[in-house]
């Protein structure tokens, strides 16, 4: 009697340790540690609170400038963007910019979660709500590595009159969800974070990250990211967010929404039988193969005032191994907003 009741006391145990959930951590400790001049808001709108995190360096040159919005790779949010921080920083007043914001997409890092898959063209209308909320508000240049740039073309068609410049980082284009390869990955990818959440709730997840076992296109960050500029602090809160399920349910819903976000981004240009007219563009691409240059090539044609670099070496996760390709592109979109803007974009 006595050794069944210890056994089933151990059992308990047990069980209470492995549930114990990772602590989540503070925002401010997370991205640059000591002295991180950014400021966290957390606007609400229509139910949801959204975490947007933004950096000013204020001179007489940029006091105007639009803000630049930064939306990241799937199932990425604004940490990915700690290695070009400093140097966005330095910049911004030479590239009049005002303030630089980080965005975390429902479900990630700061933000709260959403009870069903918000597409693209929701969170689009819930961010400008959010913007307006948190007195964000002004021009933007937008920025979208990877899915963010399904953001990046669907915010500006939706509302032209805001955005005076883009760019998009080995960027998802409109074509992307028709491809049958594509479909099936979003369902291999499902059944791969579903895996996770199995092993998290078992509480076998976490000695397999920190094995670095998981791969990085799975939104785990590996510790040798120091090298290229992430801080030991940031490395550390995107572990401990990953290995919480509300960041795996997050990257359920979104790959859930990739077809049908891009399909209708697709339809918005064809039924508006527009294209993103003379707004100044900057396509930053790696080529992976022909098919993904002939497609990058076309979105970039999507607008008569854009431009293409290459990201060399040629890898996609671009914030994570090649932040220096980010700063150049900046530059160059900076560069195109002062002499040469829009003329009939946004009229
Ligand atoms: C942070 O600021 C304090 C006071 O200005 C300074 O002494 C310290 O060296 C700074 N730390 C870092 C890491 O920059
Ligand atoms: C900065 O951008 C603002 C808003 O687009 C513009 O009004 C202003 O003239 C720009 N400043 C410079 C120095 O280019
Ligand atoms: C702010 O911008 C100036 C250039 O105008 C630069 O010298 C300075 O280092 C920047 N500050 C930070 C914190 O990067
Ligand atoms: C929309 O998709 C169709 C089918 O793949 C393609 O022919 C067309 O070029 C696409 N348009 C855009 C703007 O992506």
């Amino acid at each position: 009697m006595m050794m069944k009741s210890l056994i089933l006391l151990i059992v308990i145990l047990i069980a209470l340790i492995e549930a114990q959930p990772i602590p989540y951590p503070k925002v401010s400790d997370s991205f640059l540690g000591a002295n991180d001049t950014g400021v966290s808001l957390f606007p609400s709108y229509l139910g949801l609170k959204i975490h947007i995190r933004c950096y000013a360096n204020v001179t007489s040159a940029n006091r105007k400038g639009p803000i630049a919005l930064f939306d990241s790779g799937l199932p990425f949010f604004s940490t990915a963007w700690v290695s070009v921080i400093p140097s966005v920083l330095e910049n911004m007043p030479a590239w009049n910019i005002s303030k630089a914001c980080f965005i975390d997409r429902y479900g990630y890092g700061w933000s709260d979660s959403s009870k069903y898959p918000i597409t693209t063209q929701d969170y689009v209308m819930r961010l400008r709500g959010s913007l307006q909320v948190a007195g964000l508000t002004g021009k933007y240049v937008l920025v979208g590595w990877s899915w963010g740039s399904i953001f990046v073309q669907t915010y500006s068609l939706t509302y032209p009159k805001d955005v005076v410049g883009i760019m998009t980082v080995d960027g998802t284009d409109s074509k992307w969800g028709f491809i049958s390869s594509n479909q099936q990955a979003v369902i291999t990818y499902t059944d791969i974070i579903r895996g996770y959440i199995s092993l998290n709730n078992v509480g076998s997840l976490e000695s397999l990250a920190r094995a670095d076992e998981i791969s990085h296109a799975f939104g785990w960050f590996p510790s040798a990211l120091v090298s290229t500029g992430f801080t030991e602090c940031s490395i550390d809160a995107t572990q401990d967010i990953f290995l919480n399920n509300k960041f795996l349910k997050a990257a359920i819903q979104e790959y859930n929404i990739m077809v049908v976000s891009s399909v209708m981004l697709n339809f918005t240009y064809a039924l508006k039988g527009t294209t993103l007219k003379d707004l100044p563009y900057v396509n930053l691409f790696a080529s992976h193969d022909q098919d993904w240059t002939n497609r990058q090539t076309y979105m970039a044609s999507l607008s008569s005032n854009s431009m293409t670099l290459p990201v060399v070496p040629i890898d996609h996760f671009v914030p994570l191994t090649n932040p220096d390709v980010i700063i150049s592109g900046l530059a160059a979109l900076s560069n195109k907003i002062s002499t040469n803007p829009a003329k009939i974009w946004g009229r």
